[in-house]
């Protein structure tokens, strides 16, 4: 990894920051074997659609195709739900809770070991950089399933005195933003509590959800325990719709949440849904700056934005604004935006074509409306591929679209307060609840301003920081019920 210091003199330091040169640092991709065209994994074995369709998906990074993907139709989802049913009925359930345990444990190593070629294949997908794939998502996706593997013979503990039964069939469906630690969250608790699973990944991003049915065929499930079908919104429609499941888990966009409610309501279907979020930072006077910065840096432009707790709004006390958008811009400018495989990119592809559009779209309107608007002008995009700089909004009004809708995108809107209670206020004036960070010196402070937050996850002096023991989920449009830790079981069992 070469870094050395750039000559051109025009990079200074400055409103437009350091630059950087670095060398090329591409992570291999021979590890990595992806097949032409991809199967559907039922009843433990890897079988044609009924369709005959096909789609395909593509590297965001350079548009380039890298597979075909089978198109799940009803036939293909009934199937696959009968083969859950089946396995439910018979050998999953014939099991003792220890030896259930001890699949998931033999899950999370095999992901362990496998970890480099799923972190590679996760970043060719989806286009995030393969920092974050291999020193965030697939340690995670390990930490998940040997997290909830520890509970599969301990679920008499999980209330005093009561004791739980799994629900049945569980039909889950996951976005394109962590596609294989969507899958964790969605699997691991559902398999540690006993259930059988059927899981529809994200149409742009099937590939390590497919390479997760492979490790769970080597791991040696009894067939049908885990299903996983691919497809877009109809193959998703038909598994919220099918009525032998039992349980619908859902993340992705709050309009189809909405839908799935709608669909769910009259069946005896138990519904979780995570929707994501507007999140706030809100950085007090007295708080490390030069932290704080950073930690506004990696909550909305690291992984282009594509997090659906990202910290898309940013509440900065009046006093020390002007200081901190300067320091915010100087290191907006020294972000590497570019291909997800080098190692020293911080901001990788948008996932797809339509995406980019929307992100674009938003900003181009509230450039349109007058908004203060900065982009780091020494950010180099690739000439193929679909990129963006990071970006942020300043002095915005708590009305506009940019401070309300999820933009999923580097885009981050800028306001400023005077008292804790403007911040609060301004924090909590969302349609979402999902999560918050609270940067200050003062304890005291830190507290009282949690306690008043709307919000299901509130960081202190820091972001983004996760945890499998530590519940996940939002207030309001953020959705309803808890995924991680204990919390993230109850969705998953009857209580007794
Ligand atoms: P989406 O909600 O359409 O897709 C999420 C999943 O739901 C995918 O697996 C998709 O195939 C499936 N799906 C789509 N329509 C369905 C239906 N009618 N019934 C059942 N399943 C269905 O999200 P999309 O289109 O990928 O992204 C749109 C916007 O949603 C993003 O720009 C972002 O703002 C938001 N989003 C939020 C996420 C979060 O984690 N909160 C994740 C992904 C998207
Ligand atoms: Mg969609």
């Amino acid at each position: 990894m070469g870094k050395t210091m750039s000559t051109n003199n025009n990079k200074t330091a400055g409103e437009s920051g350091f630059q950087f040169e670095y060398d090329p640092a591409p992570e291999s991709t021979d590890m990595v074997n992806i097949k032409k065209q991809n199967k559907l994994f039922i009843n433990g074995k890897w079988m044609a659609g009924k369709s005959g369709k096909f789609f395909d998906t593509i590297n965001p990074a350079n548009g380039e195709k890298l597979a075909e993907l089978t198109e799940a139709n009803t036939e293909d989802v009934d199937r696959a739900v009968k083969a859950a049913r089946k396995a439910f009925n018979g050998a999953w359930s014939e099991l003792s809770p220890k030896q259930r345990g001890r699949y998931i444990y033999r899950i999370a190593r095999i992901i362990q070991e496998r970890s480099r070629e799923l972190a590679v294949l996760e970043t060719m997908d989806n286009g995030k950089p393969i920092k974050e794939s291999r020193d965030f998502d697939i340690p995670q996706v390990a930490a998940h399933f040997f997290y909830y593997a520890g509970w599969a013979d301990k679920l008499d503990y999980l209330f005093n005195g009561k004791s739980v039964s799994p629900i049945g069939v569980a039909g889950q469906i996951i976005p394109w933003n962590f596609p294989l630690l969507m899958a964790a969250w969605k699997i691991a608790p559902a398999l540690a509590a006993g259930n059988c699973v059927v899981l529809k990944p994200a149409e742009t991003t099937s590939l390590t959800a497919l390479l997760l049915g492979e490790i769970i065929e080597e791991a040696g499930l009894p067939p049908g325990t885990v299903n996983i079908i691919t497809g877009a919104g109809a193959t998703g429609a038909a598994l919220v719709n099918h009525p032998d499941v039992d349980k619908i888990a859902f993340t992705g966009s709050t309009e189809v949440g909405k839908i799935i409610a709608r669909s769910t309501v009259n069946s005896a279907k138990k519904l979780t849904l995570e929707l994501g979020g507007k999140s706030a930072h809100i950085v007090y006077e007295d708080a490390a700056l030069d932290q704080a910065v950073e930690s506004v840096v990696s909550g909305i432009y690291f992984n282009q934005g594509h997090v659906c707790c990202a910290g898309s709004r940013l509440l900065v006390e009046e006093s020390i604004a002007d200081l901190f958008v300067h320091k915010l811009k100087r290191r907006m400018a020294s972000l590497r935006v570019g291909d997800p495989l080098d190692k020293n990119t911080d901001i990788g592809a948008i996932n797809s074509p339509g995406e980019l559009e929307k992100i674009k779209g938003l900003i181009a309107d509230a450039i349109a409306d007058g908004i203060e608007y900065f982009e780091p002008e020494s950010t180099v995009l690739p000439q193929k591929g679909y990129y963006i700089k990071p970006s942020f909004f300043n002095n915005v009004a708590s009305s506009a679209t940019i401070c309300r809708r999820e933009i999923f995108g580097p885009v981050l809107a800028i306001q400023t307060f005077r008292t804790p209670e403007e911040a609060i206020r301004k924090a909590n004036d969302t349609p979402y609840g999902l999560a918050a960070g609270i940067w200050s010196e003062k304890g005291s402070k830190i507290h009282s301003t949690a306690q008043a937050l709307k919000a299901g996850v509130i960081w202190a002096n820091t972001y983004n920081k996760f945890d499998p023991a530590s519940p996940f989920g939002g207030y309001n449009e953020s959705g309803w019920g808890r995924e991680g830790g204990r919390h993230g079981l109850l969705s998953y069992v009857e209580v007794k």
